[in-house]
């Protein structure tokens, strides 16, 4: 077995110690087999966790800065494997080329961010309410951190959780998803060439089993998780249960709105790119489009000329702009919620098959995929469907727009297309989400921005730039009293 299809404990790639493995597929190729990955139980979340634990002193006391500059190493050996770790993902989990370039470009800008924080790191100086007494306020790193990813962001969003959490101080567990644990491995190998000490970070393969194992293990002090609504819940339950900080990146169902008065070619590449990028697998795409009467059968027309030219294949291949789902349970759950769509009486504009043809027989390619007449209460209009899937509603009014935007649990990204001031900046304070994108798709956050969710999507913490570290720090208040004598405060201070 290659390094990298290992763990990685205490400095060292090492076999899982109940020695399973599960193999690791390309979805675009089945037959193609990339290699065999640890399925770790709780031993080696253990022996991952207590080398964190005994490396975190260390690390801690590290001057921010020194740490920072293995950081920006880490990000200049992302530059030159950018492409290789690139290829590697997309064989890995099937989106092309060109995104997969991009997904390891937001570590690389994660990465020199977090990097040059390290020389910030800020505290609060502020006046006493006593004389001859100073107030401060320090950031602290919070520990051993757990981190558990999806496999559709492999490099990008672990390291939108990792380079920061190492920047302060702190010590990690990180379980990849089983669905692209190459990736991740190839990810960490550059922390690790980059001078990185031994035990500061850990990699634990595996799927469920060891996650739960890292949740639940006492020397973890806090969870930081991207994925599914319903996993993330569940963790946030167990964290509550042992008093655990943990902060949670989960579903969406993000609306874009296109009114009558957008510039509808601008709004086409928008929805083409936010509802079929990434084949419909990010957090972030745009699921639900809400248009305006007068657009509304053009606009439909013109999405549909332009989902016939997107060419569907294996991402490596030069020519190839969407790729397929990550696997065969996925293929099924995006299949059965084009069945419930049909159901529930919607109309399907195109789409909903299986892509058949040359050398797409050999993975799980999906049409890209359109629902009209949807109602609001429909299950295609609610839940999160992780696929090519575009659900379309037709409105009279920006009112109305807004309200059907704003109708769901979740609340992750949103976008609306106008070329009114007003519209736009009454959207930007009503939509109900933490990304609001003004004539752009919901898709696309830069990595020095908070990245997140308000309502079901989230509990109240963010990813990326200065955000993040509220997650990976804990404030200190220092209080310095110089005056020699015992000094109340709120007492003291107060002339009665
Ligand atoms: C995700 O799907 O979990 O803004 C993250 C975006 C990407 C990140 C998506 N940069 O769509």
């Amino acid at each position: 077995m290659a390094d990298t299809h290992k763990n990685y404990i205490d400095g060292s790639w090492q076999n899982p110690a109940n020695n399973q493995t599960t193999p690791d597929r390309n979805p675009a190729d089945t037959s193609d087999i990339i290699g065999r990955f640890p399925l770790s139980g709780p031993a080696d979340v253990d022996a991952a966790a207590e080398a964190a634990r005994s490396a975190f002193p260390e690390w801690r006391r590290t001057p921010a800065p020194q740490r920072g500059a293995i950081l920006k190493e880490s990000g200049d050996l992302l530059v030159e494997r950018k492409e290789e770790i690139a290829r590697a993902m997309t064989r890995e989990m099937g989106k092309p080329f060109f995104e997969t370039k991009g997904d390891v470009q937001e570590a690389i800008d994660t990465a020199f961010y977090a990097a040059s924080e390290t020389r910030r790191l800020f505290g609060h100086t502020v006046p006493s309410e006593l004389p001859d007494k100073f107030n401060m306020s320090i950031r602290q790193p919070v520990g051993v951190c757990g981190i558990i990813t999806a496999w559709n962001f492999p490099v990008a969003v672990p390291s939108w959780k990792i380079y920061p959490a190492l920047a302060a101080g702190n010590t990690i567990v990180f379980k990849p998803s089983e669905y692209a644990p190459h990736s991740g491995a190839l990810f960490i190998q550059t922390l690790i060439d980059a001078g990185l000490p031994e035990g500061v970070i850990n990699v634990v393969q595996g799927a469920g089993e060891a996650g739960q194992a890292l949740v639940e293990h006492p020397e973890v002090d806090a969870i930081g998780f991207t994925g599914s609504t319903e996993t993330g819940t569940s963790i946030a339950e167990t964290c509550g249960r042992l008093n655990k900080q943990v902060a949670l990146e989960m579903g969406g169902k993000n609306p874009m709105i296109v009114m009558n008065d957008a510039d509808l070619e601008l709004a086409l590449e928008g929805v083409t790119w936010g509802a079929f990028g990434t084949t419909g697998q990010r957090c972030t795409a745009t699921s639900r489009l809400i248009v305006q009467d007068d657009v509304h059968d053009e606009f439909v027309d013109m999405i549909e000329e332009e989902a016939q030219k997107l060419t569907l294949g294996y991402g490596n291949d030069d020519e190839v702009d969407m790729g397929p789902l990550i696997n065969e349970q996925a293929f099924e759950e995006v299949s059965r919620y084009v069945e419930i769509g049909q159901n529930e009486g919607a109309t399907l504009a195109f789409g909903g098959q299986q892509a058949t043809g040359d050398r797409l027989d050999d993975g799980f390619f999906f049409e890209p995929t359109v629902f009209t007449d949807v109602a609001p209460d429909m299950r295609i209009a609610q839940e999160e469907i992780f696929g090519p899937v575009l659900s379309v509603f037709r409105v009279d009014t920006y009112e109305e727009a807004i309200d059907l935007a704003n109708n769901t649990d979740y609340g992750l990204s949103s976008s609306i297309y106008t070329q009114d001031v007003q519209q736009s900046f009454h959207a930007m304070r009503e939509l109900e989400a933490g990304i609001t994108y003004i004539n752009g798709p919901t898709i696309g956050a830069e990595a020095h921005m908070p990245f997140g969710g308000v309502k079901g999507t989230g509990n109240g913490h963010r990813d990326g730039g200065w955000a993040a570290f509220d997650v990976w720090t804990e404030h200190k208040t220092v209080y310095v009293d110089y005056s020699g004598e015992l000094q109340k405060a709120q007492m003291d201070s107060v002339d009665e």
